[in-house]
C-alpha cells in the first residue's frame, strides 16, 4: 500500500542549519499494516510522514501508494487518498464553523460539492451514527461549533474526518500528545477501533513506548533518518518496554520516550 525507496531529505542545505532529516530511508508497508513509529525527538518521523502526505519533495527517492508513483504528485491530488491527524488539535477541523458542517465537508471532499447544496436530514443521520462511535455525546450537538469543543472532542472529529472515506493511508503525528492522559487514552481506543473495523493502512508516530507497542501489528524505530528497528509479528506481540530499552539503547532518551 506504500512502498517508499531511498527517501533523501536535507533542509537548508549549504546553510548553517543544514539537516540531513531523511538518510536514505526505505519503507514497505502491507494492505491493512498499523505501524507505530517511535524515535528521539529530531529523528525524523514528521518529516517522512510529511514527505508521504507531499508537503515538501525529497531530494532524491521514490514514493508511491497503492502501486502508483506519487513522488511528484502535490499534496492536494494526494489528499484524496491519505487521511492526516496532527497533534494540534486546533489543526484539523474548522473552528467557526458547527459539527455538521466540518464533516459535510469531509463527506464531499473531492466531489465538487461544496456547503452551499445544504445538509439533508438523511446526511444528518448519517453523521450521527458516525459521531456515535466517538461516544463523546458529539451526536447530540451537531450545530454546535467546532470551537467551542475540548481538545480531546476535537481530535477525536478530526479522526473521523480523516477516515470517513477509508484512506488508502492513514498519518497519525502524535495525535494524542496534547491531550490530558484520559482523553489521549480515549482517542487512541477509538483510533483502535476505526482502524480494525476499517483495516486502514496506518502509520502512528507516538513518543509513547507503551503505547507503541500496546497497538499495531508492527513497531519501527526511527534514529538520524533512518529505520533502526523494525519488529513485527510474535516478537512485536512479546515486546516490552524493558525490551526497547535494552534492544536499542535508549535509556538516554528516557525524557523524550515516555514509558
Ligand atoms: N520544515 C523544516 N525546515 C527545516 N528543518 C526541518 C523542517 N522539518 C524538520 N526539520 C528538521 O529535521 C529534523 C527532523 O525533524 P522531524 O522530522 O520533525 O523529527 P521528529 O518528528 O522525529 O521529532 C530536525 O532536525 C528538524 O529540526
Ligand atoms: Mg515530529
Amino acid at each position: 500500500m506504500l512502498e517508499v525507496r531511498d527517501l533523501y531529505k536535507t533542509f537548508n542545505a549549504g546553510t548553517i542549519n543544514e539537516k540531513r532529516a531523511m538518510n536514505g530511508l526505505s519503507l514497505t508497508l502491507e494492505d491493512g499494516d498499523f505501524v507505530t513509529v517511535i524515535g528521539g525527538n529530531g529523528a525524523g518521523k514528521s518529516t517522512l510522514l510529511n514527505l508521504v502526505a507531499g508537503v515538501f519533495p525529497p531530494d532524491s527517492g521514490t514514493i508511491s501508494i497503492d502501486g502508483q508513483n506519487v513522488t511528484k504528485l502535490p499534496e492536494h491530488k494526494r489528499a484524496k487518498f491519505i487521511g492526516r491527524v496532527f497533534q494540534d488539535p486546533m489543526m484539523g477541523t474548522a473552528a467557526t464553523m458547527g459539527i455538521e458542517e466540518n464533516l459535510a465537508l469531509a463527506f464531499r471532499r473531492g466531489q465538487g460539492r461544496g456547503l452551499r447544496y445544504g445538509i439533508t436530514n438523511a446526511e444528518r443521520k448519517q453523521y450521527r451514527e458516525k459521531l456515535a462511535i466517538l461516544g463523546l455525546g458529539l451526536e447530540d450537538r451537531l450545530t454546535s461549533k467546532v470551537g467551542l469543543l475540548s481538545g480531546g472532542q476535537r481530535q477525536a472529529l478530526t479522526l473521523l474526518m480523516a477516515t470517513l472515506k477509508k484512506p488508502k493511508l492513514l498519518l497519525l503525528d502524535e495525535h494524542t500528545a496534547a491531550l490530558d492522559p484520559k482523553t489521549a487514552a480515549k482517542v487512541l481506543e477509538t483510533t483502535e477501533r476505526i482502524v480494525r473495523r476499517d483495516k486502514l493502512t496506518t502509520l502512528m508516530i507516538t513518543h509513547n513506548m507503551r503505547d507503541a507497542i500496546a497497538h499495531g501489528n508492527r513497531l519501527i524505530m526511527m534514529d538520524s533518518g533512518q529505520i533502526v528497528a523494525d519488529i513485527r509479528g510474535e516478537e512485536k506481540q512479546n515486546l516490552t518496554v524493558q525490551d526497547l530499552l535494552d534492544k536499542f539503547h535508549v535509556e538516554n532518551d528516557r525524557m523524550l520516550l515516555s514509558e
